[in-house]
């Protein structure tokens, strides 16, 4: 590991393809830019299935308030428990619940029995690549490419009479690259962080992410044969070793009672600790990058839900394919520092 080697952040737009087409068992659906769009496409279609009200975790990502600002469904929002599972108990006629298998580790996908037989639609955007992933024929499915750097974007539903409209992405791959390499050089040449640079920086990430979001022109066969082709297989041991290797490593106090299944590919490991934002911060000083999933909305920020709690509290740590066992011990050195836990080998 270099010096001023960075753990964490945006992955590049570098990737491996292999014979194997690991996703081909999305060929039958469409894809967009974005899994935004992958859902929005979702919506329509239960929109003219006369869908009423819709049930949404209050623990998931803004971008999907997003989507559904778009149309006239009644939210409902529900809670998850300490194991991710849905607190849902009674649901209303003409409804359509949204589950997601949280960090590919935890399911939420069972309902309780319920004679209302809502419309189930899964996020699968922390779970697509489990090898076990079964589809039922009366639910929808979508999930967004970029959240385990196989592809710094795309999107996909299981709704395939969109006449498999793909949009083009030659413009978003010039744009990924351009911004990916102002990042690298901020990083590489700064050995202090600078607030104004990376605020900088996080701009032009938004303006990315909204141009993703704004292209909608079709087109483009190629790019989704590169997709079908990436080799993500390789970094599925990576991931999981990784993550075995922070589990044994880490203070139990704080790491949650996550356990893998033999399937699971887990998208990061994740503390869970009251002061998480100052440590967080020290990480950051260290050019140890986390993602915080979720901050979610002001109006849930109770104590009265686990949702809540939850994103106040958790920091998920990068353990992804780019990582070996010498930016493991730095990760484990550091967070120990701030825990003023020695570090064993
Ligand atoms: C769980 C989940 N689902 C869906 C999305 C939307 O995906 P995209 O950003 O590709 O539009 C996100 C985005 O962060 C997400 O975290």
């Amino acid at each position: 590991m270099k010096k001023l080697d960075n753990i964490g952040g945006e992955f590049e737009s570098s990737y491996n393809t292999s014979s194997k087409k690991l996703l081909k068992k999305f060929n039958n659906g469409t894809w967009f830019t974005c899994g935004r769009h992958a859902l929005n496409e979702i919506f329509i279609h239960i929109n003219k299935q006369q869908v009423k009200n819709i049930y949404i975790p209050i623990y998931t990502c803004k971008s999907i308030e997003l989507i559904l600002r778009k149309f006239e469904f009644k939210v409902f929002y529900y809670d998850i428990d300490h194991n991710f599972k849905n607190k849902l108990k009674k649901i209303k006629k003409n409804s359509a619940v949204l589950l997601m298998n949280y960090f590919g580790i935890k399911e939420n996908f069972k309902l309780n029995n319920n004679d209302c037989k809502p419309i189930i639609i899964n996020d699968l955007s922390h779970s697509f690549l489990q090898e076990k992933l079964s589809f039922k024929k009366d639910e929808f499915y979508f999930f967004s490419l970029r959240k385990f750097g196989v592809f710094n974007y795309g999107g996909w539903c299981n709704i395939s009479n969109t006449k498999n409209r793909i949009y083009d992405t030659r413009n978003i791959s010039t744009f990924s690259q351009k911004i990916r390499k102002i990042k690298q050089k901020y990083l590489n040449t700064n050995s202090q962080p600078s607030l104004i640079k990376e605020k900088k920086i996080l701009k032009i990430f938004k303006e990315f992410d909204q141009k993703l979001y704004d292209l909608k022109h079709p087109i483009k066969k190629n790019n989704l044969k590169i997709i079908q082709k990436i080799d993500i297989k390789k970094s599925f041991k990576i991931r999981r070793d990784n993550f075995n290797y922070l589990k044994n490593k880490l203070p139990k106090r704080y790491t949650l009672n996550f356990k893998l299944n033999a399937h699971d590919i887990p998208l990061g490991f994740f503390l869970f600790l009251k002061n998480r934002n100052q440590l967080r911060n020290n990480l950051n000083l260290n050019r140890i990058f986390c993602p915080i999933h979720w901050d979610i909305s002001t109006q849930f920020q109770s104590k009265k839900n686990f949702s809540s709690l939850l994103s106040k509290q958790i920091l998920t740590i990068p353990i992804d394919q780019r990582y070996d066992q010498t930016h493991l011990d730095k990760i484990i050195i550091n967070i120990n520092q701030f825990l003023n836990k020695p570090f064993k080998k």
